[in-house]
């Protein structure tokens, strides 16, 4: 059982609900590839879904996973809402609460935003990315993804490469990868290293080689130009030839080691189109997870709210 009505971070879940919520991301994802898109786990319910920033993937799955469990759906378009009225995010939570919603996902540039929605709503409040802080559902995927190839998480060496400065995903990842017991290596240029994530159980590595020696997967994160002031690295293309990751660095891995970017990716910064499209990359089989472990988000969210009477 969830241990509350929200899903704002995997820093405050135990490893049994991170496992909770993966065991029922399978049970989700055998019933999507039967052909069923018309559950009704969530019947009568109703989300929201409420972007203050751009996202294909995470929204549109958030929106797929309420319809295929039979939940109304309803997409919130900042751009043309009473947001640009000057509306706060409380009173538009209030708001949405007074319509009887029971669900909100919500992405917003601000690290905690969700959390002081949470506390002032009735609905379920899901995280789906709070400025450079977590990316919860990101990382459930993408351990989904590991475990679903590997048949485990724990022992695990996972690489993270790229801009762990600004990137919710590699600290979502690093909590709940170390939760379930893998060992994270992370490498940047040190202009995008925060400082003391050893603290969190990172390995920080002084060199991509070192970060990638002997893993079983490796992570490419996208260089967020739009949370940069600039001045971090010189150029794209310096970038790509001293920190990406291309053949040669990742002979450093395991041989059948996989390759993971939770998109979207800056083809040829982070990552080079071979290994994006090569036969190693999982990386739109994490498209398809993320659907599966959202899914199984809403439902235990559902059962939390209903043995609560919420
Ligand atoms: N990975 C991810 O959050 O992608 P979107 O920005 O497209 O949602």
């Amino acid at each position: 059982m969830l241990k509350s009505k929200d899903l704002l971070g995997l820093y405050s879940l135990s490893a049994e609900e991170i496992t909770e919520i993966l065991d029922g991301a399978e049970e989700m994802k055998r019933m999507l590839e039967s052909g069923g898109k018309r559950s009704e786990l969530l019947k009568g319910k109703t989300l929201v879904t409420l972007f203050y920033e751009n996202s294909t993937r995470t929204r549109t799955s958030f929106e797929l996973a309420g319809k295929y469990l039979g939940a109304h759906e309803v997409n919130i378009s900042v751009a043309t809402s009473s947001v640009q009225k000057g509306e706060t995010l409380i009173d538009t939570g209030e708001t949405l609460d007074s319509l009887k919603i029971d669900f909100i996902a919500i992405r917003h540039p601000m690290a905690g935003a969700p959390a002081l929605l949470a506390k002032h709503v009735k609905a379920s409040v899901l995280n789906g990315g709070d400025g450079m802080h977590e990316h919860p559902t990101q990382a459930l995927l993408d351990m989904f993804t590991l475990r679903e190839h590997y048949g485990r998480i724990a022992g695990l060496k996972v690489a993270i490469l790229g801009d762990i400065k600004h990137s919710r995903v590699a600290m979502s990842n690093l909590f709940g990868l170390r939760k379930l017991g893998a060992e994270v290596y992370m490498y940047s240029p040190s202009t995008m290293m925060p400082k003391e994530l050893e603290k969190l159980g990172a390995h920080i590595a002084s060199s991509r080689e070192e970060a990638v020696d002997g893993a079983d997967a490796v992570m490419g994160l996208r260089i967020q130009l739009e949370r940069m002031n600039g001045g971090l690295f010189p150029s794209l293309g310096e970038y790509a030839r001293y920190f990406g990751v291309n053949d040669g660095v990742m002979k450093y891995a395991k041989k059948d080691a996989v390759i993971l970017h939770p998109g979207p990716v800056n083809r040829g910064v982070e990552l080079t189109p071979a290994l994006i499209d090569g036969d190693r990359s999982l990386i739109l089989g994490q498209v398809t997870n993320g659907l599966a472990v959202r899914m199984s988000a809403l439902r235990l969210l559902s059962q939390y709210r209903e043995n609560n009477n919420l």
